[in-house]
């Protein structure tokens, strides 16, 4: 990716919807004393998401934004240009975003996603992956291009399906790893 230059951090913006339990552990990384990344802002399409509650904690600009329409996603893309954003972590983010959008962007998206894709795209990984009897599940963060949950992947990790798991209990696990699985990753997309 070759965005670092000189001292100079990588400003990233993060996408969420809901809890924002990612988007905390990137706020963790981003505050240790080798982050390559500052967070400038945060962005979300619902402006209940518990998550917009560590924009006030950590002072860190949030905007909501309803992305319904091409109007709305131009808004937004006039916001990040506007905060000089070199990278977008979604995480948790339940809206789609156009094809238009990913291009303005392109290569400079990133998601985690619950399961070890290609397997379980989408939604419900947790119980599709138990309902399947795997031995394994797990998560993976990727590039984002225009197909769901399809781009080039970056980086995952396994997690073990136990016999009395359900899916909260394996998403409780596969969280924990994931808050490990998102700053290497984008310290990996960093150096290609
Ligand atoms: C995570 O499991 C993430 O992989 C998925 O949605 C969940 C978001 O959790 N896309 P949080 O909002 O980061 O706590």
């Amino acid at each position: 990716m070759a965005l670092l230059t000189g001292s100079n951090k990588i400003h990233i913006a993060v996408f969420i919807s809901g809890t924002g339990s990612n988007l905390k552990s990137l706020i963790k990384f981003s505050k240790l004393k080798k982050s390559p990344i500052m967070i400038k802002m945060i962005i979300s399409n619902n402006y209940k998401a518990k998550g917009l509650q560590y924009a006030d904690i950590y002072k860190i600009k949030k905007k909501v934004f309803d992305f319904k329409n091409t109007l709305s996603e131009k808004k937004v893309i006039n916001e990040l240009k506007k905060n000089d954003i070199h990278l977008i972590c979604l995480a948790g983010f339940m809206k789609i975003l156009s094809k238009s959008f990913i291009k303005n962007f392109k290569g400079k998206i990133l998601n985690i996603h619950p399961s070890l894709l290609p397997k379980y795209k989408g939604l419900n990984t947790h119980e599709r992956a138990i309902n399947n009897k795997d031995k394994y599940s797990g998560c993976t963060v990727h590039f984002v291009n225009s197909k769901l949950d399809s781009g080039d992947i970056i980086n995952q990790k396994k997690v073990r399906i136990k016999k009395l798991d359900n899916p909260k209990t394996l998403a409780k696990r596969i969280l924990i790893q994931e808050h490990k699985l998102y700053p290497a990753a984008i310290i990996k997309a960093l150096s290609l």
